[in-house]
Order: structure tokens, then C-alpha cells, then sequence
């Protein structure tokens, strides 16, 4: 019991004296309402002023929108991603993309794509019976 205690206090410690929290701007969105929720009611991509891109993504059982993306070579893309229910896994093998799509939360994460070819976006949470056909796809070209 003791060894309980100690271990919840260091784990309520470490989040509340270091602030700790999800891989965020702390921007949060309700769940419900994600599909009238600008900028996540039009998910995909946009270009900034600087030439670099912005992608939002939402998660749902089970499947990504968009579920096909097309990102120019060699571009700066900052992923901001939610869940519309459960919690998601979001993560794009050979990238630095690898994070939890949150319900109510929006995490983002920042690749530069140098490599063309086809990528692979997958849930690695498990959310329910259809987790292993929970997929998207992106081109690089
Ligand atoms: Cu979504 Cu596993």
C-alpha cells in the first residue's frame, strides 16, 4: 500500500508540478461537435504564407479523414489531429509523426517530407474490432 502511495503521488507530481500534457498546443475541441469545428469541419491540407503546410485529420471508428493526401517533396507539414470518439493511435512509419489522436484534444506533431513514395498512416491504439483496417494513405511527390 505504501509503494501505492508513493507511486501515485510521483505520477500526480510529475504531471501537475512539471505540467505535464499531451503532445498539444492545449488546444482543445469538443468531440461532438468535430465535424462543424473549423478547421477540422474541412480536414486536408493547406498551404501557409511560408511555403510550409498544414494538415488536420480527424480519427474516427475506423477510419482517417481525409484517407488520401497528397503532400509536395520536400515540404514542412505540421499534423494537428483529433478523435471524434474513442482514443486513436496516428503514426507514420520512417517519419517523426507517432502520437495519440485524443477525443477533445488537438496534437500536433511537425515532418519534413524528403523522400517521395507512398506513406502509411495507421492507428496504433487499439480502438475496437476494426483497429486493424484503421488506415490512411499519403502520396510524397
Ligand atoms: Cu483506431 Cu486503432
Amino acid at each position: 500500500m505504501a509503494m501505492l502511495v508513493v507511486f501515485l503521488s510521483l505520477i500526480a507530481f510529475a504531471a501537475f508540478a512539471d505540467n505535464i500534457n499531451p503532445p498539444s498546443g492545449m488546444q482543445q475541441v469538443d468531440p461532438r461537435k468535430v465535424s462543424q469545428t473549423p478547421p477540422f469541419d474541412k480536414p486536408g491540407l493547406r498551404r501557409l504564407p511560408d511555403g510550409s503546410y498544414e494538415a488536420y485529420y480527424v480519427s474516427r471508428v475506423f477510419s482517417f479523414t481525409p484517407a488520401t493526401l497528397t503532400i509536395p517533396l520536400g515540404s514542412k507539414v505540421t499534423f494537428y489531429v483529433t478523435s471524434a470518439d474513442v482514443v486513436h493511435g496516428f503514426f507514420i512509419p520512417n517519419t517523426d509523426i507517432n502520437m495519440m489522436a485524443v477525443p477533445g484534444w488537438v496534437n500536433e506533431q511537425t515532418h519534413t517530407f524528403s523522400k517521395s513514395g507512398e506513406y502509411l498512416l495507421i492507428c496504433h491504439e487499439y480502438c475496437g474490432l476494426g483497429h486493424q483496417n484503421m488506415f490512411a494513405k499519403i502520396e510524397v511527390r
